[in-house]
């Protein structure tokens, strides 16, 4: 049995302090064989800079995804490029940097498949994501029964059609994006675990990990402002799922919550 931690939304220095505080203390708990964590909000809840992603990298994290605002650095594409083990949304068009999915080792030397994918209903209009992972699927083919999606999306629908269409064919899919997490934890009948979005690791007093301010005066007055993470309600949020690696089916899938104040 393979053990996969996977955390959401890694967003500004509330969501970094957590990875770098709790991470390691989790892991541990939860005896995660491979963990997976989204950083694409880990610069100031905009992407990510070449000194954030050097404090990253250090963590103990076998796969970094990624999401929409992984493109608001221009100083990403390079890492993108470089760094294996980082990927954005493998659906965006050709010509872009970087990759969507790559098989990670985990601790017992099992083959881990990790997908990031990215959802079309009310964002960019990007490549079919369902088609995408038929393409990677079949790339993937033998090299890895174990396979991990994170699905980065906004439509709750969306969301859970991409776990029914792959139902089977991978071993979890993880709502990342809306940064709130969902209570609908499950395993399809297929054997693919399944929980809508697993919330973010950041500031839950805020709107979606920022002050909400700035937040109430786009929705009020219809205007651009900028946006600040919030500072104070930390937490870290994901899931745990345990995957039978000669299968690729998934046994168990729990949420993972760890507050800032708490201890683990
Ligand atoms: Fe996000
Ligand atoms: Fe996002």
């Amino acid at each position: 049995m393979v053990r996969v931690l996977f955390v959401g939304d890694v967003v500004g220095k509330v969501g970094r302090r957590l990875v770098s505080e709790r991470l390691r203390r989790l892991q541990a708990e939860v005896e995660a064989h491979v963990t997976v964590v989204n950083v694409e909000n880990a610069a100031g809840g905009f992407g990510l800079t070449g000194s954030i992603w050097e404090e990253l990298r250090r963590l103990p994290v076998d796969v970094f995804t990624s999401g929409n605002h992984i493109w608001d650095k221009r100083e990403t594409g390079a890492l993108l490029d470089s760094e294996p083990r980082l990927l954005r949304p493998a659906n965006y068009p050709a010509g872009n940097p970087g990759r969507g999915w790559c098989v990670a080792t985990s601790r017992a030397g099992v083959a881990v498949a990790v997908i990031n994918l990215q959802g079309l209903t009310f964002m960019t209009a990007i490549d079919s994501p369902f088609q995408a992972a038929d393409r990677i699927l079949d790339e993937i083919g033998e090299r890895a029964a174990v396979r991990i999606v994170d699905f980065h999306a906004e439509a709750t629908s969306e969301k859970q059609a991409m776990a029914w269409y792959v139902d089977g064919r991978v071993s979890a899919v993880f709502g990342t994006h809306t940064h709130v997490p969902t209570a609908d934890e499950r395993i399809l009948p297929g054997g693919t675990a399944a929980q809508t979005d697993v919330g973010m690791t950041g500031p839950y007093e805020g709107v979606i990990g920022f002050k909400p301010q700035a937040v109430l005066e786009r929705f009020l007055l219809a205007t651009p402002r900028a946006l600040e993470p919030a500072t104070r309600g930390g937490a870290l949020c994901g899931a745990v799922v345990e995957v039978d690696e000669t299968t690729g089916r998934s046994l168990a899938v729990r949420r993972v919550r760890v507050e800032e104040g708490e201890r683990v």
